[in-house]
């Protein structure tokens, strides 16, 4: 730490830190994955000191966000029109370990459309684009660390990485805490959809509760009726201030 006051819109901690589970996470190096041998350091990690602006910056408004940034059916579509797929409500909390709320989080999610192709132009999969369906939102999480976005559900799609794999039905999230050293990039499956088991990156994280963690429950009670079913993902990250510890050396 530097030693100087946190800034005031951040509250002080005051309980025991929770160090990194690496068990936990997946290892950088799993060849079933096969762009993670490429992709895995080869070295030991470097360890490098937080500067003062990644540690208390960005702060988000909630004047940053446009009015559809968190509705992916209509966000990209033409007037009048809308993006063609299930119609489905994502929502939930993000948390820290003693489940406290974290507010003013800002989400950022990408996702193929319900062909499961994705607006990219190295997309090379034959299902066809949605002409209303850009595949990206944002939203900013309530003070009890609440979110809610609207979108269609993405569908399946195929990736060269061995000769007939699948990834599962699935939405990337960004979770950007209080600082830019607060990043968190990981994806939310679908409860009931098989392909989740079948996934050679899903086959990476040793443990099946993690899993399950990262599984969004259909969750009727949000649905509805007559318009969109409704799916329900807590995101929980470590203390307040566990960028402290992410930039500790492996093994600290
Ligand atoms: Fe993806």
């Amino acid at each position: 730490m530097t030693g100087k006051n946190p800034p005031s819109n951040l509250r002080p901690e005051t309980g025991a830190f929770f160090q990194r589970d690496r068990a936990w996470h997946p290892p950088a190096f799993t060849p079933g994955y096969k762009s993670s041998v490429l992709r895995s350091p080869r070295r030991p990690l470097l360890s490098l000191d937080n500067t003062l602006s990644e540690i208390t910056g960005p702060v988000f408004g909630h004047d940053i966000l446009g009015e559809l940034d968190d509705d992916l059916i209509y966000n990209f579509a033409a007037p009048g029109k809308a993006a063609i797929g299930p119609r489905i409500i994502v929502h939930g909390r993000v948390l820290d370990e003693r489940g406290v709320g974290v507010g003013g989080a800002l989400l950022e999610v990408w996702q193929a459309n319900a062909g499961g192709r994705y607006r990219h132009r190295r997309e090379t999969y034959l299902a066809p684009l949605d002409p209303n369906f850009g595949g990206c939102g944002r939203t900013i999480t309530a003070e009890d660390g609440s979110y809610c976005f609207r979108t269609v559900q993405p569908g399946p799609y195929p990736w060269p990485n061995g000769p007939n794999d699948w990834r599962p039905a699935h939405i990337h999230f960004s979770v950007m805490g209080h600082g830019f050293a607060q990043r968190l990039i990981t994806q939310m499956y679908f409860e009931g959809d098989p392909m989740i088991w079948k996934c050679p990156i899903v086959r990476t994280i040793g443990d099946p509760k993690a899993v399950e963690g990262l599984t969004a429950a259909l969750d009727m009670q949000a649905t509805i009726p007559m318009d969109a079913r409704a799916y329900k993902f807590d995101i929980v990250l470590r203390g307040r201030r566990s960028t402290l510890f992410e930039n500790r050396r492996e093994g600290n």
